[in-house]
């Protein structure tokens, strides 16, 4: 495997972009792309397991997707998926991995549901990597879900609105439970930097990476490279550049020393 940088990231995001592009090249039907994304999600998970990062959470369908790709697509999808549940949850639990479904459950089909369902309590106590798959996600509905859980608990007489913070919002946010967000990775970007719809709050102060190379491509050598890329990165949350901290310092101590 190449080096690893030190400075690893606690929390990963991918959108998983470009399945459709790298079957058009091979001259594949659409869905054979989708066959090997959902193939090098099993490469990229094992990286992020060797090399010790704990959270994994990967954009798989948005709500936008399930309601304007063709039918066939998503049946197809949603047929991989259960596959994937199905065949992988004895591998997930051997290899310590928590899955987690964020999203609306209540609107995909039973099937997916029930596989969602067993796959999440099968792997509850698994601690190695936790991995949190966006499946009919959006952004939008999320904070939409979490301003209505917590109204009714206004409501309800459950909470004062005195004491809203940004922590009772989080507690009602699909992610609730999962660490800040420290690195989106896009795959199949073309210079095309949108976060469609995902993961809106918790990008926060999350590290952006863009990358040309397309989803079933981006593999461990191309995941590494977005990893060392984030670690050369300053992270500052609004504060100031460490030179101009430095600088800042010195000020203060050459002032301290005249006055004393
Ligand atoms: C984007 O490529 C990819 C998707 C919409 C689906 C990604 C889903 C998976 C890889 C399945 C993961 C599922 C599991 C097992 C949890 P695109 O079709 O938009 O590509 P294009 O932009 O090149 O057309």
């Amino acid at each position: 495997m190449a080096k690893a940088p030190e400075k690893l990231p606690g929390h990963v995001a991918i959108i998983m972009d470009g399945n459709g592009r790298w079957a058009r090249r091979q001259g594949l039907p659409r869905n054979e792309g989708h066959r090997a994304g959902i193939e090098n999600l099993g490469t990229v998970t094992q990286c992020c397991i060797d090399l010790g990062i704990p959270v994994l959470t990967i954009y798989a369908l948005s709500t936008e997707n399930l309601q304007r790709r063709p039918r066939s697509e998503i049946q197809f999808l949603m047929r991989g998926l259960s596959r994937f549940l199905r065949e992988k949850r004895q591998e997930l639990v051997e290899k310590g991995i928590r899955f987690k479904h964020i999203g609306r459950l209540d609107e995909l089909p039973r099937g997916v549901q029930r596989h969602l369902r067993l796959t999440e309590e099968a792997t509850a106590d698994c601690g190695t990597l936790t991995l949190a798959a966006a499946i009919n996600y959006g952004a939008h509905r999320e904070i939409t879900d979490a301003v209505r859980a917590i109204a009714r608990k206004v409501k309800d007489g459950d909470l004062d609105p005195e004491d809203i913070d940004e922590g009772s919002v989080e507690e009602h946010l699909y992610t609730d439970g999962l660490p800040a967000l420290d690195l989106l990775i896009r795959t199949g970007a073309e210079k095309r930097g949108r976060v469609s719809n995902f993961l809106l709050w918790q990008l926060y102060y999350a590290e952006l990476y863009l990358t040309d190379v397309l989803w079933p491509d981006f593999g461990q050598e191309e995941f590494i490279e977005a990893l060392r890329d984030f670690a050369r990165r300053e992270r500052r949350f609004g504060g100031l550049h460490k030179d101009e901290r430095k600088s800042r310092r010195r000020v203060a101590g050459s002032q301290r020393s005249k006055s004393s």
